[in-house]
């Protein structure tokens, strides 16, 4: 079927011009003439096509008449300025095809708002809600937007695997893949379970970030960057936590933190300006639906200047703060989501790079500082998600590095690849990850981090 998207044949004004479209029926009102306005929406932008279907059309009476929300149709017809306001254009039927109805008393998703959680059970229907395909699309954009920033500047995109025997963040919390039966796994002699005998004679598990391969890349192709999904199985239940999300991570032969604190910030700005240029009418949605800041937010953050302190600094500004914080702060913990969220919105109200962060609480693989007690460690912290951004120089020096392995309990052996990058033609390289459901939620205002990926992954639930 040749079709035309209605977000371009909003956009005309051929009047007479015979158009076809087709879609995904929103509503349909009766008029007293003996004829129905259709109003119609196909996902390929918010605002929905009204259709008129004449009463006169061969199968109104039998099918056209009782057509309820959620049917799918193709419809060919004229295009006419429209004399409703609301709407610029609207297509005269001649030609109507219903290709599935949809039972108003079981189609759930009636003219009646829906919360978020139930729509979440609705995974499969709520992309056509305006709410989630306006979600979609700037999810889109934003994946778009992050290709063309690292490609205009020569980065060349690698695809670090998924199934690994690295454990990149130490923490452990990672999904095991096996193929062996779990009723009766193999045991050696020992009674422990036989992994030479697992479908990769080893042991393996999802990814937690493709980091540690994107390094051996960006030591020989200079500036890299990954795209994928990875896996975290902490049992967190929090808004801006899921069991499988996607990362952005560039890495960068030759450069330092504050070279890696640039890209990220440029990279930031970019994402936000390609999505308040290219999806304004979502943007809007949102902004009046779901988070009245947000346009506001947004524009602001377009060309913000970032400011940059250190870990040592940050803990002495909420020391000082007087607020009283779930999670007390002392130097050497770790910074929690209040902590971020009151550095980026009250204390300073731009975003935040906090750097140098104690080498006790970070992975074994960033760089040491001269102090002997900090990293070159960075986060990113943006108003409403907080930290979006980890990154780190990475320690380029091989007695250092097998020392820190040594000190976190890294068996140098299992990364003897990782350790070769010291060894042979190493250089200061520095890199950072970047939550990109949180960017979305960023550009969206939405609130839950499960509604800005199609299929949310959280403990106890991976359904669909
Ligand atoms: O800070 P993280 O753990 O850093 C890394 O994994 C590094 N290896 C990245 C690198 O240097 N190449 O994760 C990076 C970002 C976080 O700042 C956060 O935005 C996001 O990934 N993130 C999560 N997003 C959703 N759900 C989770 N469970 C997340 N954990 C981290
Ligand atoms: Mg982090």
């Amino acid at each position: 079927m040749k079709r035309q998207l209605i977000k371009h044949v909003l956009t005309r004004r051929d009047y007479g011009a015979t158009v076809t479209v087709a879609g995904w029926l929103r509503s349909r009102r009766e008029s007293k003439g003996g004829f129905s306005f259709l109003l119609l929406n196909d996902g390929s932008c918010l605002t929905e096509l009204q259709v008129v279907a004449d009463g006169t059309l061969p199968n109104y009476t039998d099918e056209l008449s009782h057509l309820t929300t959620g049917a799918a149709l193709s419809v060919t017809g004229r295009l006419v300025e429209s004399p409703g306001s609301g709407q610029s254009v609207e297509v005269h039927a001649t030609e109507v095809t219903v290709h599935g109805e949809a039972d108003p008393e079981q189609y759930p998703l009636q003219k009646k708002r829906m919360s978020f959680e139930r729509l979440r059970e609705l995974a499969h229907l709520r992309p056509r809600t305006n709410t989630f395909g306006a979600v979609a699309r700037v999810r889109n954009a934003l994946m778009a937007a992050t290709h063309q920033f690292f490609q205009t500047r020569d980065f060349v995109c690698v695809h670090t695997p998924i199934i690994t025997g690295s454990d990149c963040e130490g923490a452990g919390d990672m999904f095991a893949v096996s193929t062996l039966d779990p009723e009766h796994p193999p045991r050696g002699a020992d009674g422990c379970i036989d992994y030479e005998q697992d479908f990769f004679a080893r042991r393996t598990f999802l990814t937690v970030s493709g980091q540690l391969e994107g390094e051996t890349h960006a030591c020989a192709l200079g500036r890299i960057y990954t795209f994928g999904p990875t896996f975290r199985a902490e049992n967190s239940n929090t808004r801006r936590h899921l069991s499988e999300f996607w990362m952005v991570e560039p890495e960068m032969a030759f450069a330092d933190l504050s070279d890696d604190a640039d890209l990220a910030e440029a990279y930031i700005r970019h994402l936000i300006q390609h999505c308040l240029e290219h999806c304004h009418a979502d943007l809007t949605f949102f902004n009046q639906w779901v988070d009245q800041g947000l346009l506001a937010r947004l524009a602001a953050l377009a060309d913000a200047p970032y400011h940059r302190l250190s870990y040592t600094e940050a803990v002495d500004r909420l020391l000082s703060s007087g607020e009283a914080f779930e999670f007390p702060v002392e130097w050497g913990c770790d910074l929690q989501s209040e902590h971020e969220r009151y550095l980026t919105e009250q204390v300073f109200a731009q975003p935040v790079i906090v750097t140098d962060f104690p080498e006790a609480i970070k992975p074994f693989y960033m760089r040491l500082n001269d102090d002997g007690k900090t990293v070159a460690a960075m986060d990113v912290l943006l108003p409403h998600v907080g930290e979006i951004i980890g990154g780190s120089q990475r320690e380029e020096r091989l007695d250092v590095l097998l020392e820190r392995m040594a000190l976190k309990g890294v068996d140098p052996e299992a990364y003897r690849w990782y350790v070769d990058l010291r060894r042979f033609g190493s250089v200061p390289h520095a890199g950072f990850g970047l939550g990109f459901e949180r960017m979305v939620q960023f550009c969206t205002g939405m609130q839950n981090i499960r509604d800005v990926i199609p299929f949310p992954r959280t403990p106890r639930h991976a359904e669909f």
